[in-house]
């Protein structure tokens, strides 16, 4: 069939499951159906880059890098809302309309006020063109490919009248993907996100769209624009952007006076948590578009609309007890655990959820609040998901029933001492080597996928491990033997069920872990030193560190100023490298792993691969690759004499297009005439 055909067909279809799929919750295809086509799609569009439509869904798995968002100017200028927190300013903002209005009749509509990033996205005969942030309301960033990725925006649309146009929305990461995204992060060592409206910002920044579409980002649209009068009301605008294939959040309603919109409000005021996302009050738009006109705005914010903002909820609680959480590094946490005024154990419900538990953070923060055991506290959930304790009622105190809040000086798990460095806020067990949550941590974040990737293991596992004497440090993992295994078993009961669950090791699940083990003997540097838990050496510092360095023993050697010369590497980290080398026993601990065969030096993943075939050569690769992640393909261009450029000129001797290229490198390339090779053909240069 014709190539350009066959493209055409296979990415209206694909986009049609997509939108059954991500709107409709109908499968329409099986997984294995569906992925077989994006494949073909995928091949014809490498061999054809120059047919790949512009909303295509292979767009949608990202691929792209942006170094530098193009900042551009909005068609029309993103507004704000002005603000209101109580029901009498919202009874003055109805007031000015109905006087704006001069007796006309009006509606309202309410929707929910969405805690995200606002998006601005255009359309172009019908094919979406360009996602863009707000920025300054008049400027905003180009974030295009990133927006691309949202599975339930669709990419071609038929409005009726003119295929021109722009659609407002909100960009948000649900909670679902953004506590996945975080339980990753703090596992691989790198900072989490405080709460989902910061982590959806981010994202929407990455420089990798690839990155972006595993974080799995979505939005609610909530407006539509365009030069030509499409839609009498925004009511009509909602109902047919949802026809159209939209996401429009569904609890948006029509209100014929300000008595109705204070009782959504009222409404949704609890409701509003059983949502993907945040939300921080309601917005109140005038339903008629003409009458939009006739009131206009000031110089800020329109005057046919307003928000409502809710206040973050806050109960009473009684302070319990404090207790004491030890975590991988011996980090120390207090926990405030609360309860009712009945102290029945039931915990107070806010904002949605049961509360029982609040994190304190810190001794400071125990210190700042005054807290006492026993005190009635304020608890408030605002848009973090972890509530907060905000303050003390302190005319409920009673000095008698009430204890002083006395910090430990000894790890609440292994007895160790604990101790405060000058200028942190937390306090840490000393007793690394012998405390049960830092040796299990310590495990637990070796075998993490970014590290040593051992999947055959996991927390019970490891536990079962620790509890046996099997493990008690991550040497021990390289001494285990089927007959050490084969047999062990442990009943878990889950503390909030009750249900019972048994793990047991039969032959498979021992010849797993054993080869998994093996395997791991296999894992680059930057990996094992990321796996060996150097504080504040996580996944990216490692890298940087490995690829400086080269080795264990260089890093090991290097003095203070030395470690500061490698990239991105400051005074904390610099300062904890060295007190790691230092100890002792962490020496006899790095001996032992390469003892047992693990890689600690750079040079073996490149050295095969050395020449001098491309020396004078400049390179770009787009795309992915089949024997090569980016960061390998770099390498083994420069190992062989040639040498990676940023962008595409006229001075480019070879664009290597792999799997899913982007089309602007690849148009670039055609233009200026650069030669374009595929990964075969690289490789065919090396040999
Ligand atoms: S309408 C002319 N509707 O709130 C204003 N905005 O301060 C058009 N927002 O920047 C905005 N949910 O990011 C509108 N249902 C909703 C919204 C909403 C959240 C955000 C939006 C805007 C800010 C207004």
């Amino acid at each position: 069939m014709n190539p350009a055909k066959r493209i055409s067909e296979l990415t209206e279809k694909l986009n049609y499951y997509n939108q059954r799929y991500y709107m409709d919750s109908v499968s329409e295809i099986s997984d294995q159906d569906f992925d077989l086509l994006l494949k073909e799609l995928e091949s014809l569009e490498n061999q054809h880059p120059d047919l790949k439509l512009p909303e295509s869904p292979t767009h949608r798995v990202g691929g792209t890098i942006t170094k530098n968002f193009a900042s551009v100017e909005h068609r029309y200028p993103m507004l704000s809302l002005a603000n209101t927190y109580n029901e009498q300013e919202l009874i003055d903002f109805d007031e000015r309309v109905k006087k704006g209005l001069n007796g006309e009749a009006y509606e309202y509509i309410c929707e929910l006020k969405f805690d995200g990033i606002s998006l601005s996205m255009t359309y172009e005969n019908s094919i979406f063109v360009r996602g863009v942030t707000r920025g300054d309301g008049v400027r905003g960033d180009d974030i295009t490919n990133n927006v691309k990725t949202i599975k339930t925006l669709p990419l071609k649309v038929a409005v009726p009248r003119g295929g021109t146009f722009e659609i407002r929305g909100e960009g948000f990461l649900p909670y679902s993907s953004f506590e996945k995204m975080n339980a990753d992060a703090e596992a691989a060592g790198e900072e989490s996100y405080a709460n989902a409206r910061n982590a959806a910002s981010g994202s929407f920044k990455l420089q990798d769209s690839g990155e972006v579409a595993r974080r799995g980002l979505d939005a609610y649209v909530y407006q539509f624009l365009s030069d030509e009068e499409v839609f009498t009301t925004h009511e009509e605008s909602l109902i047919a952007l949802k026809n159209l294939g939209f996401n429009v959040s569904p609890t948006w309603q029509k209100c014929t006076d300000i008595q109705s919109v204070i009782e959504y409000i009222k409404l949704w005021d609890e409701k509003r948590y059983s949502l993907p996302l945040a939300t921080d009050g309601i917005v109140i738009k005038l339903n008629s578009i003409a009458q939009r006109a006739e009131l206009g705005y000031t110089a800020k914010n329109p005057r046919w609309a307003i928000a409502y903002k809710y206040k973050a909820e806050s109960k009473p609680a009684i302070l319990k007890a404090v207790t004491y959480q030890v975590g991988r590094t011996g980090a120390i946490t207090p926990v405030a655990e609360l309860d009712n005024d009945k102290l029945n154990g039931k915990g107070i419900h806010l904002s949605g959820t049961t509360v029982k538990r609040a994190s304190l953070h810190n001794a400071n923060e125990i210190e700042r609040l005054g807290l006492r055991i026993g005190d009635t506290v304020f608890v408030e959930k605002g848009g973090e998901i972890i509530p907060k304790v905000t303050a003390v009622d302190v005319s409920k105190r009673d000095m008698l029933s009430t204890q002083e809040i006395v910090y430990p000086t000894t790890c609440p798990e292994c007895g160790g001492q604990l101790t405060r460095k000058e200028g942190e806020a937390n306090h840490y067990c000393t007793n690394e080597k012998g405390c049960p949550p830092q040796i299990r941590g310590r495990i637990e974040h070796f075998i993490h996928r970014k590290a040593m990737n051992i999947d055959s293991l996991g927390e019970g596992k490891i536990e079962l491990l620790y509890d046996k004497g099997l493990v008690n440090d991550i040497t021990d993992l390289y001494d285990l033997t089927y007959e050490k295994l084969f047999g062990l078993e442990k009943v878990i009961e889950d503390e909030l069920t009750g249900k019972i669950r048994k793990i047991g090791f039969k032959e498979k699940t021992v010849q797993n872990i054993l080869e998994g083990i093996e395997k791991s003997k296999q894992a680059p540097f930057k990996q094992v030193l990321f796996g060996i838990g150097i504080r504040y050496v996580g996944a990216t510092v490692a890298e940087k560190l490995a690829s400086f360095f080269k080795n264990i023993d260089n890093i090991k050697n290097a003095d203070y100023e030395t470690l500061r010369t490698a990239p991105e590497i400051g005074d904390k980290i610099a300062q904890s490298i060295g007190e790691y080398f230092q100890n002792e026993e962490n020496q006899i601990f790095i001996e032992r792993l390469r003892l047992a065969g693990l890689q600690f030096s750079a040079q073996d993943e490149v050295k095969e691969f050395e020449g001098d075939q491309l020396t004078g050569k400049t390179f770009l690769y787009t795309g992915t690759f089949v024997n090569f992640e980016r960061e390998a393909l770099e390498q083994k261009i420069e190992a062989n004499g040639g040498k990676v450029v940023s962008g595409v000129s006229g001075k480019l001797d070879f664009l290597i297009v792999g799997e899913k290229p982007g089309a602007s490198k690849i148009q670039k390339a055609q233009k200026l005439n650069v030669r374009m090779i595929s990964e075969e053909e690289f490789m065919a240069m090396l040999a």
